[in-house]
């Protein structure tokens, strides 16, 4: 086992669940802390230490970081993109008090590395929406895709000024079973699979031919773990990586659940998130994850489906 002492910050949303029980089976269940504003996720609480945390109270966050001994921090808690567009000061005050917050104690403490993850909510419409480079237009057009490129500006700002080893993907859309999204643009990839196996039909809120960049929950997790891992010199870009693994559409996901459940059918109802999707990009280019720390994800639609389909019905 490493000695390291790991805090996730907002262990009880859809990534850190997972990630969670993967990095406790990295560095022990002792030594990795979850924490959350509300009470302990069963998942967490059965499998090691969990603290009650407001993820925006910098004095808390410090008491619980000098305690336990922390030396590697994970800040997921977020406000997501369509929860975002209904309350942009807050979404803005906790996405970006809390990383303000976590740099400076990192820097104080004195931490041996930070996990942040942004998105490919930083892209907007002015950004090409095919294959979209690391680096590209960026001009973000939801308090979310504000925040996240904000953040990851700060995070290279504090590498580059005080030599912080801080971390950082842009997940495309997560799918995943063991946990439930919240408020993003990309809960439809998930909800459907709920939907498909309970009532075999479902009302997408993203229209029949719109592509998004999505990818499965296992190979988000095992990135991450691997970014984090990867030596210093491998991270050449302190901006977040851009990370992929598929691009569908409502129709495709539909069509992949359709060879196991032939009976299911979908029918579209956009709402505002239609307008957040066509902002952003159609699929995305990894090629420099791929080329500084070797990433290579593993999942496509169909072995997704396969997987989700199998786990649910359980
Ligand atoms: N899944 C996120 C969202 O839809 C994108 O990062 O908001």
């Amino acid at each position: 086992m490493k000695k390291e002492k790991v805090l996730i910050v907002g262990a009880g949303g859809q990534i850190g669940v997972e990630l969670a029980l993967a990095l406790r089976n990295v560095y022990g269940n002792d030594n990795v802390i979850a924490s959350d504003i509300k009470e302990a996720h069963p998942i967490l609480r059965d499998s090691g230490p969990y603290a009650m945390l407001n993820a925006m109270d910098a004095i808390a966050m410090l008491e619980l970081i000098k305690k336990e001994g922390i030396t590697q921090v994970y800040l997921l808690a977020a406000v997501l993109s369509a929860t975002g567009e209904k309350d942009p000061k807050r979404a803005w005050d906790i996405n970006m008090q809390s990383l303000l917050q976590l740099l400076d104690i990192a820097v104080q403490e004195k931490l041996t590395k930070i996990y942040w993850p942004s998105s490919i909510a930083v892209f907007g419409s002015t950004t090409p929406r095919n294959g979209t480079p690391q680096q590209t237009v960026v001009e973000p057009r939801t308090v979310y895709g504000v925040s996240k490129y904000a953040g990851e500006l700060w995070c290279q700002y504090y590498n580059q000024r005080w030599g912080l080893d801080v971390r950082s993907l842009r997940y495309p859309g997560l799918i995943s079973w063991k946990s439930a999204p919240g408020g993003g643009t990309t809960d439809y990839a998930v909800e459907i699979y709920h939907e498909a196996l309970k009532h075999k039909k479902y009302t997408c809120f993203l229209s029949e031919h719109t592509y998004l960049p999505m990818m499965y929950m296992d190979d988000a997790i095992r990135g991450t773990i691997e970014l984090m891992e990867a030596p210093q010199e491998m991270i050449k870009s302190r901006m977040a990586y851009n990370l992929s693994a598929m691009s569908f559409s409502p129709a495709e996901i539909a069509a992949s659940i359709q060879k196991h459940i032939p009976e299911f059918t979908i029918d579209y109802a956009p709402d505002f998130r239609q307008q957040i999707a066509d902002g952003w990009p159609a699929s995305i280019d990894d090629s420099v994850a791929r080329d500084h720390w070797n990433w290579k994800h593993e999942f496509d639609l169909d072995k997704m489906t396969a997987a989700m389909l199998h786990n649910l019905s359980k």
